[in-house]
């Protein structure tokens, strides 16, 4: 349980994986590359304006090289002014080009990632909600958000940051390394012998110290799901006196951590010795030996400046490759599992909510004819078996039965969440699927076992039902459902807070936020899941009130607990692992001496007058 929540909840902020760089990757790419179509022209004049920059970056060591022998009269550059002044001059007008092509740069990369990948997040986005509720039975939320948030981060990452930083940094070694020949061949087969050597090994060194830095990290998260675990649960750590044991829980994590810290501390040590000798090492080598040089007359101070400035780079982009390719790595992973989304098949939904009008009117007839079913999920447990129930329009059809029996499947299916495998679901005589799926859920509402408000006010969770809804029909609603005594007992009303981060409401004041909701809706056919916890009996009055209020002219299909709430419904089925046992009005099934039903009556009859 805790591995998973911290899985889960830490997503975000784990590794991401990385994943192989080859043709297929490439090419799945590609297809996300596709988002950036639209902003090609910005994307282009950046890619152009960058490749400018880094030409322009390379100009420098040997500007200030020139300065340095102008200095002592020695003009080697053709291309520079012949005089010291004019030199430094040259030098200032390039940097204002600089400045001025590296603000563009950014700015369009940025531009351009950040509304391709918002465009990215959209579809992404709209895909998830629009996708089949199958698909989430097999998926954790967690995963799914670390997609949205994790996942298109690092895509963004690499366009802004990754990619220019590739090809600036190709371009400083590349130019860097023919600048460095062009300079001085001798000190540059000498640098070029140590160089990658003391890189690789600084690299891989590098590697080792992260990653015992990411297990601290890990460790730490770790305890931090304890403090969340237990602060969110935090009635039970005291109900139990169970203060002491996560208190030695956490304890011990910490102790981890330190361990873990400590460990990596020597190796951090010994990595900045590293750094200080051999790299500074290097550096103190070649100004030696590029010293001998001058002083042998065959280099000028001036050229040893450039030489050592083309180094500086040619080092830096050497070192900053195998991060960046990592990277490049992260990305195409990340957008591999992104567009693994976009690639699935979602219901048919438009984009648009001005799409979502009734086309075809339902009247409220309902028909389950012979309705064979099983969760995708899981097929080898049959949920419903030869199910075959007909509602006419305004009736009352209540389904009984024990728990698990199917009850709230066969709602599901009403909803079209699920197909049933084999029989069919009929709207009005005509089957399912000769319908817009919308139509039929725009015109089925449910009120469920467990009612979820979204954060946000009141008045936006019975809106819900119908967003164009006006005030008074919103108040209208809210009376009519039993709510708008309590909602205007609140001092803010309707504009009330709920959800986690408002007030909390009972069990029965968010059942008749739902009922609201539904009334709003103004459904032909109405599904009632009724809540397993009991209500007291004043709070179930009230809600009784409001189901009656609300059941009034349409079909409605009653998934009952307490019996006692459907006397008068037309016709009552009794459901048994998956099978329809019995139906009948409820004179009739009370009538049936060895009968489910009979026996259930008499059992809540029976605690009920003990209670
Ligand atoms: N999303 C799902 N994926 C797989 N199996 C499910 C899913 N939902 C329910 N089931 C299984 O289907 C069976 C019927 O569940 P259902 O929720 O329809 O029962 P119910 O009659 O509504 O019970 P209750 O009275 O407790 O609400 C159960 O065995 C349950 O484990
Ligand atoms: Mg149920």
């Amino acid at each position: 349980m805790a591995r998973a929540r911290l899985n889960s909840g830490n997503a975000s902020e784990k590794e991401l994986p990385k994943a192989k760089i080859n043709k297929q990757s490439l090419q799945n790419v590609s297809r996300l590359l596709s988002y950036l179509k639209p902003y090609k022209g910005k994307f282009i004049a950046g890619l152009l304006f960058l490749f400018i920059s880094s030409l322009v970056a390379l100009v420098f060591p040997a500007i200030l090289g020139a300065l340095i022998d102008a200095a002592q009269g020695n003009y080697k550059y053709k291309f520079l002014p012949p005089t010291l002044n004019a030199i430094a001059i040259t030098g200032f007008f390039l940097l204002a080009g600089q400045a001025v092509v590296s603000f563009f740069r950014v700015v369009w990369f940025v531009q351009v990632a950040e509304k391709s990948l918002a465009d990215i997040r959209r579809d992404t986005y709209f895909k998830l909600v629009t996708l089949p509720m199958n698909f989430f039975a097999n998926r954790r939320v967690g995963e799914l958000n670390s997609r949205i948030s994790a996942d298109l981060s690092q895509i963004q990452d690499t366009l802004t940051t990754t990619f220019a930083e590739v090809i600036r940094q190709l371009v400083l070694m590349v130019g860097g390394i023919t600048l460095l020949v062009v300079v001085s061949i001798k000190l540059t087969l000498a640098v070029l012998a140590v160089l990658p050597v003391l890189i690789a090994f600084a690299v891989i060194f590098g590697r080792f110290i992260r990653k015992l830095s990411r297990q601290a990290q890990d460790k730490l998260a770790e305890s931090n799901t304890i403090v969340e675990e237990t602060l969110q649960g935090i009635a039970n750590v005291k109900a139990f006196v169970n203060e002491a044991f996560e208190a030695g829980r956490y304890d011990r994590n910490l102790r981890d951590v330190v361990s873990i810290a400590v460990k990596g501390a020597k190796f951090r040590g010994i990595f900045a010795s590293f750094i200080v000798f051999c790299m500074f090492g290097t550096f103190v080598g070649v100004i030696w030996y590029g010293s001998v040089l001058v002083s042998r007359g065959e280099m000028h101070t001036g050229d040893l400046t450039t030489f050592i400035m083309y180094s500086i780079f040619v080092g830096a982009a050497m070192g900053s490759f195998p991060d960046l390719y990592a990277n490049i790595q992260k990305a195409i992973g990340a957008s591999e599992r992104v567009l693994e989304i976009l690639a699935e098949q979602g219901e048919p939904i438009s984009i648009r909510e001005s799409d979502n009008v009734i086309k075809q009117r339902i009247q409220g007839n309902l028909t389950f004819n012979h309705v064979d079913f099983h969760y995708p999920s899981r097929p080898e447990i049959e949920v419903l078996k030869d199910v075959t129930l007909n509602a006419r329009a305004g009736q009352k059809v209540a389904i009984v039965g024990p728990s698990g029996s199917g009850k709230s499947t066969m709602a599901a299916l009403v909803l079209q969440f699920y197909h049933p495998q084999s029989g069919t679901m009929l709207f009005d005589g005509q089957p399912a699927d000769s319908y817009a799926l919308t139509d039929i859920r725009n015109q089925v509402a449910i009120v469920p076992q467990d009612v979820l408000l979204f954060g946000g006010s009141i008045r936006e969770n019975i809106a819900y039902g119908k967003r164009s809804a006006t005030e008074e029909e919103i108040m209208q609603a809210a009376r009519r459902a039993n709510a708008h005594q309590f909602i205007s007992g609140f001092p803010e009303g309707y504009d009330t807070i709920v959800g986690e981060r408002g007030v909390k409401l009972s069990g029965g004041q968010r059942q008749r936020i739902a009922i609201a909701r539904a009334l709003l809706k103004n459904p032909s056919i109405l599904i009632l899941d009724e809540a397993t916890s009991s209500l007291d009996s004043e709070s179930e009055r009230l809600v009784q009130e409001a189901l009656e209020e609300l059941m009034k002219g349409r079909t409605s299909i009653i998934i009952a607990h307490r019996l006692s709430t459907i006397r008068e419904a037309d016709k009552i089925v009794v459901l048994e692992k998956g099978r329809i046992i019995e139906s009948g009005t409820h004179d009739e099934l009370i009538g049936r001496e060895e009968g489910l039903y009979r026996y259930l009556s008499q059992l809540q009859f029976d605690t009920s007058a003990q209670t």
